[in-house]
């Protein structure tokens, strides 16, 4: 992806040590992003179809995505406490993820960041960044 000027500023900016974690609001905040966006996933229409595909029960994926985030933000590796070593196109290759459930996951998660009391700067910076793992999870066309 090529980032312009701007978002080149927004990478200088946050991905410097734990800058996104502490900015996040650590734990509680990863936990609340985690958390709103499962929320949103149930009410939208536009997410209905990926929340097929999760298990019927929100918990864990609540809990596994909200400790995947507080490592993605770098940090603590609470994911890896709890559930081992992931590599995310690893454990997707099983779910079905083509274009529109990219692109309704990466809505649900916009709608998300927005929900969070946090300078538009930052969550301009997570939602650049959110695209290249959202973009390398596709399988399909
Ligand atoms: C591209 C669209 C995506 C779709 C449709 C999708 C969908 C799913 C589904 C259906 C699950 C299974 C939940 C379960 O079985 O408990 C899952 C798990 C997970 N997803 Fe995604 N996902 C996407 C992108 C992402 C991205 C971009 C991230 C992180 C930045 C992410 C992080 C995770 C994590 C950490 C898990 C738990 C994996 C595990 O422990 O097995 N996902 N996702």
């Amino acid at each position: 992806m090529e980032l312009s000027e701007k978002q080149k500023e927004l990478f200088a900016t946050y991905r410097v040590g734990d800058t996104q974690y502490r900015l996040a609001g650590e734990e509680a905040g990863c936990f609340k992003l985690a958390n709103d966006f499962y929320d949103l996933m149930e009410q939208l229409d536009e997410t209905q179809h990926i929340l097929s595909l999760h298990p019927g029960d929100l918990e864990e994926s609540r809990d596994k995505l909200a400790r995947f985030l507080c490592f993605y933000m770098n940090g603590p590796h609470l994911y890896q406490e709890k559930y081992g070593n992931i590599q995310l196109g690893a454990a997707h290759a099983h779910i079905p993820i083509g274009a529109a459930e990219r692109d309704a996951w990466l809505l649900c998660m916009a709608r998300a960041l927005q929900m969070q009391p946090w300078e538009d700067d930052f969550k301009e910076f997570l939602f650049i960044r959110f695209q290249t793992p959202a973009h390398r999870i596709q399988n399909r066309p």
